[in-house]
């Protein structure tokens, strides 16, 4: 009984041991986060001290207002977020950095804590006003809630992220292998030279080494510029900071879905022109062509903004194949007509003798043979149209012929009249072969200025 009472005992007393060290570790444990409290209160006395007594945040924080406030900008692009080819803008995602001197936030390090640097909120403190040039957001910028860290010196960082939409105008001379220009200007609102110098930082992190490339458009180029303009109203002139952005069009895109696709219809237009006209697919070849090529220009359009200015070359060679598309239509009705030309009389000799190297050499000389018979024909029914009229020359041809050789019957006479007739449609077939020959040729010449045109346009662009 005494033993068990005795355990009892030590199990209470360890229990009450035990509570007081964990109490004790509990309150050296606030004590030391007491310790840090101090360290934070420090850096609050601090930032009060230097709110408090700021003043106005309209005024320079200069003490001497003679002196100048240098304001570096620098402007980290993250990524193109559009390019509006229609509406000419681009929508750009930012990081700003702006650094000035604020003469009224300097301490003494050593009697703050060793606190050499503290944020505070934007609307506490003087900013430089500034604006962009080419923005066209009713919303200047979309700017992030982001406070501004001041050094003891008196040196006061603010970054910012930025979305702005600004304007760029779009030159498609050299669509689809074109770089676009961009200028992002900023500028200062109220305070002239003399009172606000605002200078590009030239730093390692204006690079841009953070840009997302965005598929379509690369940024190869990246310049900032220091820019002094002189304005009627004022005596002094303004500081501009101009950035410059080069972007290039990826263009593997559109060389494999617009250009290619448009030579080959090129070269199928032309091949058009060795397609036999018996084999009745000439027509539907040459128009299925005509379309497609119309299609294609459609898709080209679609990216082209509506403007006057100098034309694109693409839009440019386009139209000329679309021209020479319908061109090949119709020159391909004529040669099916004159093919198909079923008269029983010989093509008209100019015509023969316009085409007569672009046929057939052992045809060409048939065809010469006839012509002479006809001419020496037409001259003896010239001398007997003086003396007996003829309605026909068909009958003429068989006069004279009758009455020079005389001694032959009509029934031969049937028979050399349809092979006369055979003879000629046989000649009007070669002579339609022969305009097919010429056309394709002025045609592919035709082609092959384009192409020159093209390629001396686009070697031309630097
Ligand atoms: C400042 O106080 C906060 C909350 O009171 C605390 O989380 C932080 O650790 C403290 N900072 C320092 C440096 O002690
Ligand atoms: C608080 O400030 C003192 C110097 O005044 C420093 O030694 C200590 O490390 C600081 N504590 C914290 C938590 O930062
Ligand atoms: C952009 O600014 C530069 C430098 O001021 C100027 O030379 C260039 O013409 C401008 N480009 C455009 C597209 O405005
Ligand atoms: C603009 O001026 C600042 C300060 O003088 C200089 O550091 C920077 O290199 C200049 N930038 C350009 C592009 O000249």
């Amino acid at each position: 009984m005494m033993e068990t009472s005795n355990t009892v005992y030590v199990i209470v007393c360890l229990i009450c041991l035990s509570t007081c060290v964990s109490t004790s570790v509990s309150t050296r444990v606030s004590r030391q986060s007491n310790t840090g409290l101090t360290n934070n209160s420090t850096t609050k006395a601090l930032v009060k001290k230097l709110t408090d007594g700021y003043g106005e945040t309209s005024v320079r924080p200069v003490y001497n207002y003679r002196q100048t406030t240098y304001v570096y900008l620098r402007m980290l692009i993250y990524e193109l977020v559009a390019f509006n080819e229609h509406s000419q803008h681009i929508t750009l995602r930012s990081n700003m950095k702006m650094t000035w001197r604020d003469e009224y936030l300097q301490w003494d390090p050593s009697e703050w804590d060793g606190i050499t640097s503290v944020t505070l909120r934007p609307s506490d403190i003087w900013k430089p006003d500034f604006d962009l040039e080419q923005n066209v957001e009713r919303v200047h910028f979309i700017v992030a809630d982001t406070y501004v860290i001041a050094d003891y010196t008196g040196t006061v960082r603010w970054i910012f992220p930025v979305i702005t939409t600004t304007a760029c105008k779009i030159n498609i001379v050299y669509f689809p292998y074109d770089v676009q220009q961009c200028n992002v200007t900023f500028y200062p609102w109220t305070l002239d030279n003399s009172q606000m110098r605002l200078l590009a930082e030239d730093d390692d992190d204006a690079h841009q080494q953070m840009y997302i490339r965005n598929g379509v458009w690369d940024l190869t180029n990246f310049q900032a510029a220091n820019e002094s303009i002189p304005y009627k109203c004022c005596p002094h002139p303004f500081d501009h900071v101009v950035y410059t952005l080069d972007l290039a069009r990826e263009a593997a895109f559109f060389t494999t879905q617009i250009v290619m696709p448009s030579v080959f219809l090129s070269i199928l237009m032309l091949i058009s022109f060795w397609l036999h006209p018996d084999s009745g697919e000439k027509i539907s070849l040459t128009v299925t062509n005509l379309l497609a090529l119309i299609l294609f220009q459609q898709l080209v359009a679609q990216f082209m903004p509506p403007t006057g200015e100098p034309r694109s070359i693409v839009v440019t060679c386009f139209f000329i194949l679309i021209a020479l598309s319908a061109c090949s239509v119709i020159l391909t009705v004529i040669v099916l007509r004159v093919y198909h030309t079923n008269v029983d009389s010989l093509p008209p000799s100019w015509a023969f003798m316009l085409l007569r190297i672009f046929i057939n050499r052992k045809v060409e000389k048939t065809m010469s043979a006839f012509y002479d018979e006809n001419s020496r024909l037409k001259g003896t029914r010239d001398v007997e149209l003086s003396t007996s009229k003829s309605p026909s020359s068909c009958e003429a041809v068989t006069e004279s012929t009758s009455l020079k050789e005389g001694s032959i019957n009509g029934k031969t006479n049937e028979i050399a009249d349809s092979e006369e007739e055979l003879d000629y449609s046989f000649m009007w077939k070669h002579l339609a072969l022969a305009i097919e020959r010429v056309f394709g040729i002025i045609l592919s010449a035709c082609m092959l200025v384009c192409v020159i045109y093209a390629l001396v346009a686009f070697g031309s662009r630097h």
